[in-house]
């Protein structure tokens, strides 16, 4: 399950801070919520519902050490019984993650007589331990997590041990945190960020325990020291400073920008000079809006002719990667840093000796911990499920990166890389297309589905475009080359459909202007975007948006913008939340 966990112990007000702390777990995307307190006599108390984290207000429950839980749903769907705690005898637990061994376990617990109360496979967990248990608490927990395969992070109370909480993962995230008179464990470090001071990494196959203390274990039981670190500025929380998150992130984009940059400007890459120079292939592998910046890289780099590069989504890497090895460099790049894919398959490339470079905006994930360099995006937290400023920051890293690996080849760094730091300036400059991009929203908003065309360096982002739309504005968009269209998918347009192009590379202008008018004879309503006011002046397109000019190679950072905006206009004019998109989660935790 993509769900949030979170585990705290507080001299007071535990119930108000886990439910805050479940507040901030929202932008995971859930779709029902829980907490169960455990009180000084002993006593545990649980409240959950399927739906928002708002509805578990009401009457305080007592206690100074708690669970809580957002759940999205996978066994068994969103209902009051599959929504986590999960209760057995003396024990409560939350759980983020798949126990796929779940069914013969609970043939098992069945065949002993348990009964069980969900659908869920989290509830044989909370059945074995009370099964398990004879007085040792972190023992129990260890003897039944021996037990699981598959991923998890866990959260579990006692009642024997009023005032602790046991938690344990494998390949679901989890960090420890520590504040004045509170301890946690989470599921996420943006979710904490408002409640700790000091966090840990936990790493897989580890256990900890809250009492008066953090105290992490290793698989063997043995104590294990781990240094805390004070919450950076930049994983402070976030909060909404215009409508939606997803509007306040669009408007920070300049700032992400400049802070990326400077970040940019202060990663020592000496490191991997040796690994860059001698690259033998690069290899990348990232999801959803990640993998478009992953293939604007991989453009960039073949057309700079630096070596074969390949990219793939990480969900069909491991089909795809026969020949990686050492000498090959392999990018991965996550927003969250925890998105199960992309992290197998980096496992993947590292078990074959390449070396691995991550672009992460998480500091302290999963990946960034994994990688042989990890490169900080400095976008800042990013709640809005639908990812904008970290597909701007993402590219401004990708192409910093590339600018790396010419010099250390070459010598000397390309002509476009100078141009970088005007972006965030430009990307100001493009939120003068946003009125255009509203009306345009309004114009379209009962369409039933629409294109976005890119040839060759567009495409990434005509891509991208087409995911925000479907994603957010929940209607039917693809994303096509430019020239593809008349292989098939031109069957689709009809008079008033939309298609919007992008044509910002010179040499193809034309090609592009014919797809337009190929569908434009077929009575679409064509969109141009470009930089080029002669190509605008010279279209047959119904709509036309001028964006700033930058050099080519640096493009697909600005000429996104506009349809980041469009798409979240059409979210909302079409009566959508835009944070929080139907059947979606932030961080995909689950392969
Ligand atoms: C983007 O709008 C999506 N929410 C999704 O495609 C996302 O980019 C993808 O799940 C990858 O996430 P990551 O960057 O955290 O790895």
């Amino acid at each position: 399950m993509m769900c949030g966990i979170i585990g705290c112990i507080s001299g007071e007000n535990c119930y108000e801070k886990l439910l805050s702390s479940l507040a901030r777990l929202e932008y995971r995307g859930y779709d029902s919520a829980g907490v169960c307190l455990l009180s000084e006599e002993g006593v545990l108390r649980v409240r959950k519902k399927k739906g928002y984290v708002s509805n578990l207000a009401g009457k305080r429950l007592a206690g100074g050490a708690g669970i809580g839980h957002t759940r999205w749903a996978t066994h068994g769907k969103p209902s009051d019984e599959n929504a986590h705690p999960h209760l057995c005898g003396k024990f409560a637990l939350v759980h983020n993650g798949i126990i796929e061994n779940y069914a013969a376990l609970k043939e098992e617990l069945l065949a002993a007589g348990e009964v069980f109360l969900s659908e869920t496979d989290s509830e044989v967990v909370v059945r074995l331990l009370s099964h398990a248990y004879r007085g040792d608490f972190l023992g129990a927990v260890r003897e039944v997590c021996a037990r699981l395969s598959g991923s998890y992070a866990l959260a579990v109370l006692c009642s024997d041990f009023p005032g602790e909480i046991v938690a344990a993962r494998k390949g679901s995230p989890l960090v420890a945190g520590a504040a004045k008179g509170a301890l946690y464990v989470c599921s996420d470090v943006p979710a904490l960020c408002g409640e700790a001071e000091f966090l840990c990494p936990v790493e897989d196959g580890e256990f900890v325990v809250l009492s008066d203390a953090v105290r992490i274990y290793d698989a063997q039981g043995r104590q294990v020291e781990r240094a805390f670190s004070r919450v950076k500025s930049e994983q402070r929380a976030a909060s909404v400073a215009e409508g939606t998150f997803m509007q306040s992130e669009i408007a920070q984009i300049p700032r992400a920008l400049r802070d990326t940059l400077a970040g940019l400007e202060d990663t020592d890459f000496a490191p991997c000079a040796r690994a860059l120079r001698g690259a033998k292939r690069v290899w990348c592998a990232a999801c959803g809006t990640a993998y478009h910046a992953a293939l604007s890289f991989a453009d960039l780099l073949a057309e700079e002719g630096f070596c074969d590069v390949f990219c793939s989504t990480s969900s069909e890497f491991r089909y795809k990667t026969p020949l990686i090895g050492e000498k090959d460099v392999f990018v991965a790049v996550s927003q969250s840093g925890e998105t199960a894919d992309t992290l197998e398959a980096a496992r993947l490339a590292k078990s074959r000796g390449a070396y691995l470079i991550g672009i992460t905006n998480v500091a302290d994930s999963s990946l960034s911990r994994l990688v042989h360099f990890n490169i900080a995006m400095r976008a800042g937290p990013e709640i809005a499920v639908a990812a904008t400023k970290s597909y701007n920051a993402q590219l401004v890293c990708l192409f910093y990166l590339a600018a790396q690996m010419l010099f250390f080849k070459r010598g000397a760094v390309p002509g476009w890389a100078g141009e970088m730091v005007s972006l965030p300036e430009k990307a100001e400059e493009c939120f003068r297309t946003f009125g255009q991009m509203s009306a345009l929203a309004a114009k379209l908003r009962a369409a039933k589905g629409m294109f976005f065309l890119g040839r060759n360096a567009d495409l990434p982002t005509a891509l991208e475009g087409a995911l925000k739309v479907r994603e957010i504005a929940c209607l039917f968009a693809e994303g096509y080359p430019a020239g593809e269209l008349k292989h098939g998918s031109l069957a689709l347009v009809e008079e008033g459909f939309p298609v919007l192009a992008l044509s910002t590379r010179e040499a193809l202008f034309s090609k592009t202007e014919n797809a337009l008018a190929e569908v434009r004879a077929r009575g679409a309503y064509a969109v141009l975007l470009s930089q080029s006011e002669e190509v605008l002046s010279r279209s047959c397109a119904d709509c036309k948006v001028l964006l700033p000019q930058v050099c080519a190679p640096l493009m697909p950072v600005l000429s996104v913008l506009p349809l980041q905006y469009f798409a979240c206009r059409m979210s909302l004019l079409r009566g959508m939340d835009p944070d929080k998109p139907r059947n979606l989660a932030k961080s995909v935790t689950v392969e």
